[in-house]
């Protein structure tokens, strides 16, 4: 049996968790600092309950350099219900927004007092102009789009991009932003792109030039960073919403806990439970009233969200509205902390330099050798995080070209994993390999991958 040190684990899923966190955390969960209770036993609203948020939110500030102190800054809030949950969340507050806006400005052109009229003006907005922006470049974000049109209906959705339009009916590619078909800024209540796509391995190169410079009454810009959260320098005030799905957060924060640890002894993290989210709060001030949006339901179903998906509520309840899985957030504030410490001045470039170099070297030897393996996406979208690849059939086996060797494929994955790399197995709905190059990765694993994948293509 191999002992986890041997381990190299490249799976999308769950990561593994450094054992002083992992000891720490077991220690919460039996007797939280000689309390004689464990932490899940605690309730949520009791002053360690609140230290274990308030350091978790400090830390990520730090980390991230997130302004949350001024009025022109942001919120952060823990949250459950994943990305999923978002998917929904983000639609409907960027909706309410937006109408909130409209109403505003009806008052101030009616006047006090004409609330039919300004009722009847937003519902001619509405039907006229609203739209949500979607960039469409994966299942992930392909699954939001779906979820806004169920929610709010598909003549206000707006797909400014569908990047399998531009490549013979797959994900692969990001078309250029010349070719974007963005709503009317005035028109556009946010404009939503995922940053890196889990299933498909395509990620934006860089913060979208066309999206630069949105201040919140011209499409908010949400960005669900599920998979890329702290492995690469982000400018927070490009964006209104940043969402982290539940498993995630925690599996990248503590790949750079690991990495820090120069391969200290792993295990899987096994928890989920917290979503992040990091919103502004100059937009959680324009939440519309429930009662002006029942006025609209004829025109805009379902736009009022569950109280739990309410960011201001949640914010106003500093994430404690209902209860919060503290313990999740504890072991989460565990490797927040510690990266603080670890990384100093280099905060999150560091780690963006490491996962750089890890995922040019595993695209070099797929590109070295090309006789035998395929990158699925294009080169210029090529995601650092989810390396996606095929295996070709050998050139004398008379196969049709483009197809690619099933069996192959299996012989490569169990060659893999005699040699302890696991989890390299693509997403079910698309196939082929997926090696996950998250934080979690070290660079040995990284580099055995490779020694595996040469020693594949020379047999
Ligand atoms: C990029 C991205 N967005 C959203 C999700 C959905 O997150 P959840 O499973 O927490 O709902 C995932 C899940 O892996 C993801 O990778």
């Amino acid at each position: 049996m191999p002992s986890r040190d041997e381990i190299s684990y490249f799976g999308a899923g769950p990561a593994p968790l450094p054992t002083p966190v992992i000891e720490q955390s077991a220690k919460a969960l039996v007797n939280y600092e000689d309390t004689g209770l464990g932490l899940s036993e605690i309730s949520h609203r009791s002053p360690t309950a609140n230290k274990v948020l308030a350091d978790a939110k400090a830390a990520l500030a730090a980390l991230y350099e997130i302004p949350t102190e001024n009025e022109d800054g942001y919120e952060i809030l823990f949250m459950q219900g994943g990305g999923t949950g978002e998917f929904s969340a983000s639609v409907q507050a960027c909706v309410g927004w937006w109408v909130e806006q409209r109403r505003r400005k009806a008052v101030a052109e009616l006047g006090e007092g004409k609330d039919a009229e300004v009722v009847e003006r937003v519902r001619k907005e509405i039907q006229q102009e609203l739209k949500v922006d979607y960039l469409v470049t994966g299942s992930w974000s392909l699954k939001a789009s779906q979820e806004a049109s169920r929610l709010i209906g598909s003549k206000y959705v707006n797909v400014a991009i569908d990047a399998r339009k531009s490549n013979s009916g797959k994900f692969g590619v990001i078309p250029g932003e010349d070719e974007w078909k963005l709503s009317d800024k005035k028109s556009s209540a946010m404009v939503y792109f995922c940053d890196n796509e889990t299933v498909d391995g395509v990620e934006f190169p860089a913060f979208p030039e066309s999206l630069k410079g949105r201040a919140g009454d011209d499409g908010v810009v949400v960005a669900d960073m599920s998979s890329n959260f702290v492995s690469r320098k982000i400018d927070v005030r490009n964006y209104g919403i940043i969402f982290v799905s539940q498993a995630l957060f925690a599996l990248l924060l503590v790949g750079l806990l690991i990495n820090e640890y120069q391969g200290g002894a792993q295990k899987n993290l096994g928890i989920a439970g917290i979503t992040v989210i990091i919103v502004k709060k100059s937009l959680l001030a324009l939440t519309p009233a429930p009662a002006f949006l029942q006025q609209l339901s004829d025109v805009l179903p379902s736009a009022i969200p569950p109280i739990v998906f309410d960011f201001a509520t949640i914010a106003k309840n500093n994430s404690l509205y209902n209860t919060l899985p503290i313990f999740n957030l504890y072991v989460a504030t565990l490797v927040l902390q510690s990266l603080v410490a670890n990384f100093a001045e280099k905060k999150v470039s560091g780690q963006e330099e490491l996962a750089n170099r890890k995922a040019e070297l595993i695209y070099e030897a797929l590109d070295q050798y090309s006789d035998t393996y395929h990158v699925v996406p294009d080169k210029r979208v090529r995601s650092r995080m989810n390396i996606c690849f095929r295996i070709k059939p050998k050139q004398d086996s008379g196969a049709e070209p483009g197809k690619w060797d099933d069996a192959r494929e299996k012989e490569f994955l169990a060659g893999a994993e005699k040699q302890n790399l696991m989890g390299l197995k693509g997403h079910r709905s698309v196939g082929g390999m997926r090696a996950s190059n998250y934080n979690a990765v070290s660079m040995a694993s990284a580099e055995k991958l490779v020694a595996y994948m040469v020693q594949f293509a020379r047999a």
